[in-house]
């Protein structure tokens, strides 16, 4: 198996070995331990802004992705909170405090993301493009689709958009959303996927515009390089890293 991945964060790399287990949630470890590794990538590219989480549910990824913020930078935590039951949002702020993410640091939007406007969403950013969206609310292919085009409205020169839940065997029709959606912004690409760990930490893709593509792929070559499956991931044409836990080929004799 390969290493875990250093996140690049103190503060992240705290919260992940010992919290991120304990606040109840989807995402997994290893994925969360790669997108904070890859807000650190664009803090050292000059891509700076708010981020935000579309499904927050009680704080497990938000946090880390909070832990990995710049000073000054906030992230958006939006959630209906009525899953499974209201009381989600106090777990949600509770888990936030008891994980060192302060209130100045962070918004909390109780919303229906699908129903939710480029500007409004901005209005919660302080008029700032966001830099990191991580898209894991309703799972259905509608919801996905407003939900990209969310993300897409307002996502920064160098922002990245990560989509939880793809390829996975309870919600295979995701996939259409992503492929049509790749189809009519042929600015947008995959920069990697990243591998599940699990059924329920499943895998991500990880979005960025076509013009940052070969600047952000060949630092994620340097920095992942013990996480990468050799063969890559085929798009038609487009191709992309794949980041795993388990890098191994099928054997053949
Ligand atoms: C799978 S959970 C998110 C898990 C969390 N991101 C994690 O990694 O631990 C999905 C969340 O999306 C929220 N959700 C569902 N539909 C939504 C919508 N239309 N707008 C905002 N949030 C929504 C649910 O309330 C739920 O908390």
């Amino acid at each position: 198996m390969a290493p875990f991945p250093a996140s690049g964060h103190p503060a992240a790399e705290a919260y992940l070995a010992d919290g991120y287990e304990r606040v109840v949630g989807m995402s997994s470890r290893f994925a969360a331990a790669i997108c904070a590794r890859l807000l650190r990538l664009q803090t050292e590219e000059g891509v700076s802004g708010p981020i935000a989480e579309i499904g927050a549910f009680e704080g497990r990824f938000f946090i880390a992705l909070a832990h990995a913020l710049e000073p000054g930078e906030i992230a958006l935590g939006i959630d209906i909170f009525e899953w499974p039951n209201p009381e989600v949002r106090e777990r949600f702020e509770a888990n936030c405090l008891k994980y060192g993410i302060a209130p100045e640091q962070r918004v909390t939007i109780k919303g229906d993301a699908g129903a939710m406007a480029p500007a409004e969403l901005l209005a919660h950013a302080r008029g700032e493009r966001l830099r990191f969206i991580h898209v894991d609310g309703e799972h259905s292919r509608a919801a996905l689709s407003k939900d990209l085009a969310l993300a897409t409205a307002c996502l920064s020169e160098g922002g990245l958009i990560v989509l939880d839940d793809m390829l996975h065997p309870g919600y295979p029709t995701l996939m259409v959303a992503v492929q049509d959606y790749l189809e009519a912004n042929p600015g947008v690409v995959p920069l990697c996927i990243i591998d599940r760990e699990t059924i329920v930490g499943a895998t991500k893709f990880v979005l960025c515009q076509r013009d940052w593509f070969e600047r952000y792929q060949a630092a994620l070559l340097e920095i992942f390089k013990e996480q990468i499956w050799p063969l890559g991931a085929d798009f038609e044409p487009h191709w992309c890293l794949v980041l795993s836990l388990d890098t191994r080929l099928a054997e053949i004799t």
